[in-house]
């Protein structure tokens, strides 16, 4: 057999190994090309604090804040009136100080962290479904005009927000600890905030 006979008889096979990798190239990045990591699933530890009865008690949208695991109307009939402070005659700081009464004050004493109120009323998570909540949280026109970062920065700094993990009295707190939440969040964000589906 001479040179060029080895050549012809070799170059198919090269040329058929070269097509069947690249085939096989071709068929094991397609799924991945197609269809992105589902991202949806981002949003539920997230979800899962701020629907918790710690942050949930105040994101009401009827004025009236709730009280206790069971998330219950307040006591004594109290509303937030316009400004979520209470009614007059009747604020919130009449019994919310800007920090928990001390634990001799014993359980059921009043908890408080500075400018106590309630949330307005288009931050509501009572009641809402996975979907609202975070297409709310989201949108700087239901979040308090917060663009990404001025929300991860509520998340990880509010002393409000914060309070949630301090809520004293032996109060139950968030599943996810503030750091974690803060991390929950940055990750959200990071993959463009997406919501799950309705
Ligand atoms: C004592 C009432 C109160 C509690 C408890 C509370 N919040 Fe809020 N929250 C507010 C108020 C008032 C605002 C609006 C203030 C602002 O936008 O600066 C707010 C706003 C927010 C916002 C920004 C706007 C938005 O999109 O809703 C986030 C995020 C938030 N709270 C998270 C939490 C988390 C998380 C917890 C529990 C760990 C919590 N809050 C518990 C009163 C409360
Ligand atoms: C007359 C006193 C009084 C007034 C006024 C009052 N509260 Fe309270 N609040 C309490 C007491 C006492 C508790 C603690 C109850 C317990 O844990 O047994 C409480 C608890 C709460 C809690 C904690 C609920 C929980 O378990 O997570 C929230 C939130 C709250 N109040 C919001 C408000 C807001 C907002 C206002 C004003 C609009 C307000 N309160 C006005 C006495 C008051």
């Amino acid at each position: 057999m001479n040179a060029v006979h080895l050549m012809s008889a070799r170059l198919p096979a090269a040329l058929l190994v070269l097509a069947l990798f690249c085939g096989n190239a071709a068929v094991a990045d397609a799924p991945a090309a197609q269809a992105p990591p589902d991202t949806r699933g981002l949003f539920e530890p997230i979800r899962s604090v701020i629907q918790h009865p710690r942050c949930l008690n105040c994101h009401v949208a009827d004025g009236r804040p709730r009280q206790y695991d069971d998330s219950r109307v307040h006591s004594q009939n109290v509303q937030g009136g316009p400004d979520g402070r209470g009614m007059p005659g009747l604020p919130c700081s009449t019994c919310h100080q800007s920090a928990n009464a001390p634990a001799t004050a014993g359980p059921n004493a009043p908890p408080g962290a500075p400018n106590w109120h309630l949330a307005p009323k288009e931050m509501v998570w009572v009641d809402v479904s996975a979907r609202d909540a975070c297409l709310r949280l989201r949108d700087p026109g239901s979040n308090g005009g917060k663009d990404f970062a001025q929300l991860l920065h509520h998340f990880a700094e509010d002393k409000l927000v914060a309070w949630g993990w301090q809520p004293g009295g032996g109060r139950s707190t968030p599943p996810l600890t503030q750091a974690q939440t803060a991390a929950a969040v940055e990750a959200w964000i990071d993959a463009g905030a997406p919501c799950p589906a309705g």
